[in-house]
């Protein structure tokens, strides 16, 4: 099985970049890369079937697939791994200030979230948003076990996405965890314990 969690935010701007204060200085990168740690580490290093692609709104999109990383220098926590970022995010076109930066191989796209969901959703991947007003992730959950291909859609600190026209025009079903908000990467971390018994 393999997994794609799609998250988007519109508030990450790194203009004004401080690792002093990275929630404040950058739109809240700190969420995405807790999200990332989430989605790609377990104990024993990377999860090889799970992916999480980044869409930043001001800089583009991220794809982190551990197959363009070496999982005994990838940073393993959220300053690190903020830090390495952001200069791969201004720097990627450019001369990175980290010369062994291990993101440097990163795959990056210019393509935003709704036509990549309606791409994928062409090629019969299955899709589901994740929303506390969705309906009941466990009534889906053998549903989801027999599929291939998944991709979550999760909202970042605001869940403006969920929210969004585009997204709803693709009428994608909205699956909820409990009527409790969770942290986007608490999410992640929930999603994956209820399939690993299926990964
Ligand atoms: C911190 S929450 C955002 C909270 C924001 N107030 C909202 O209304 O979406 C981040 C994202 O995690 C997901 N999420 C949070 N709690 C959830 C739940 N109980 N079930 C399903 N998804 C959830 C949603 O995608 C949400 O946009």
């Amino acid at each position: 099985m393999e997994v794609l969690f799609f998250i988007k935010s519109s508030s990450v701007d790194i203009t004004n970049y401080t690792i002093k204060d990275i929630p404040g200085s950058s739109g809240r990168l700190d969420v995405i890369s807790r999200c990332i740690l989430a989605a790609l580490l377990n104990l024993k290093g990377f999860n090889n079937n799970i992916q999480i692609w980044v869409f930043l709104e001001k800089y583009g999109t991220f794809i982190f697939n551990p197959e363009s990383f070496d999982e005994e220098v990838f940073p393993k926590n959220e300053i690190l791994l903020t830090e390495y970022f952001v200069d791969l995010i201004l720097n990627r076109a450019g001369q990175l200030r980290y010369s062994k930066n291990p993101l440097k191989r990163i795959k990056y796209i210019n393509q935003d979230i709704f036509n990549t969901l309606k791409a994928y959703k062409k090629q019969k991947y299955s899709i589901y948003v994740l929303d506390e007003s969705g309906q009941d992730f466990f009534k889906y959950i053998k549903e989801i076990s027999s599929q291939e291909h998944i991709i979550f859609v999760i909202g970042s600190q605001t869940g403006e996405i969920l929210k969004s026209i585009e997204l709803i025009e693709l009428n994608l079903p909205n699956l909820s965890l409990g009527t409790q908000s969770y942290l986007a990467s608490s999410v992640i971390r929930l999603i994956r314990l209820n399939l690993k018994l299926l990964i």
